[in-house]
């Protein structure tokens, strides 16, 4: 691996670069099961990530060698679980500020983390948890962005992209994995620091698709509405013919740029 001195405080200080695994997710988990303590803010990141796993049960699959699939160790305890979605919150600013910084201004989350460039989907976040008197015990921050990789399966739904394909050069993946980190961290010690409502607006600002009319879908309607918040659990609101509704995970479908 790179003999890189990463600019954070804890995050990726120690890295594991594997060059292959299942998913980097299920290895923090098996090094979390064994009895070892481990730094908060491990990394473990994977050249090729054979196995990737996604929100909902879904794959997450990643050329080997061209892009970004790594988890982080963090240890969220100040956190309510119920407050556990301010926490997905101040990841995908950290990595959309860092996207929106060091590659091209016009980088999106779509509800929850998705990471979107335009109407093309660049990266994902799978956050599992685990709970300990009712806070959070430990978080295993999974994260794949598509950094290197310009050609993706045709038949996918949606549309995927890459870093790559944006700048039309390559970028170097571990500088990338720093100011990412790096930025994660700044969110992470901000929101540890109580300001989840400033976070709140700050995603909201850069959610995708936010307070436009839009077309969606969700028990087999379609219908027209205006994304206007997320609630505390992590729903998100939609204004529809003047009524406010909240949709759970899997129960809304966005319809114009899937
Ligand atoms: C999604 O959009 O569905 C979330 C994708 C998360 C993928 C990352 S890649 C690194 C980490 N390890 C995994 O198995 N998944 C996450």
């Amino acid at each position: 691996m790179q003999n890189k001195t990463f600019s954070t405080l804890f995050i990726a200080q120690n890295l594991i670069q594997l060059s292959a695994v299942d998913s980097t997710n299920n290895y923090l988990k098996e090094m979390l099961s064994k009895s070892e303590p481990l730094a908060e803010g491990t990394v473990i990141m994977a050249d090729d990530q054979f196995a990737g796993r996604g929100q909902f049960g879904n794959t997450w699959i990643s050329a080997a060698g061209l892009n970004l699939t790594f988890s982080i160790y963090l240890r969220p305890s100040f956190l309510n679980l119920i407050a556990q979605f301010q926490l997905s919150i101040a990841v995908s600013i950290g990595v959309v500020n860092a996207l929106n910084d060091y590659v091209a201004p016009g980088f999106k989350i779509k509800w929850p983390n998705d990471i979107y460039f335009q109407s093309s989907k660049i990266g994902g976040i799978l956050i599992e948890n685990t709970t300990s008197s009712g806070n959070l015990k430990s978080s295993i921050i999974g994260i794949g962005i598509n950094v290197n990789q310009r050609k993706f399966d045709s038949s996918l739904t949606k549309k995927i992209s890459s870093l790559g394909n944006i700048l039309q050069r390559d970028v170097d993946l571990v500088d990338l994995l720093d100011k990412i980190c790096h930025s994660i961290e700044v969110q992470y010690l901000r929101l540890k620091s109580g300001k989840a409502d400033a976070q709140l607006s700050h995603y909201l600002e850069n959610l995708y698709q936010y307070a436009e009319q839009c077309n969606y879908r969700s028990l087999g309607n379609t219908f027209q509405g205006q994304i206007t918040g997320v609630t505390a659990e992590g729903k998100l609101l939609v204004s529809q013919d003047g009524e406010l509704h909240s949709y759970g995970l899997k129960e809304i479908e966005f319809l114009d740029n899937n």
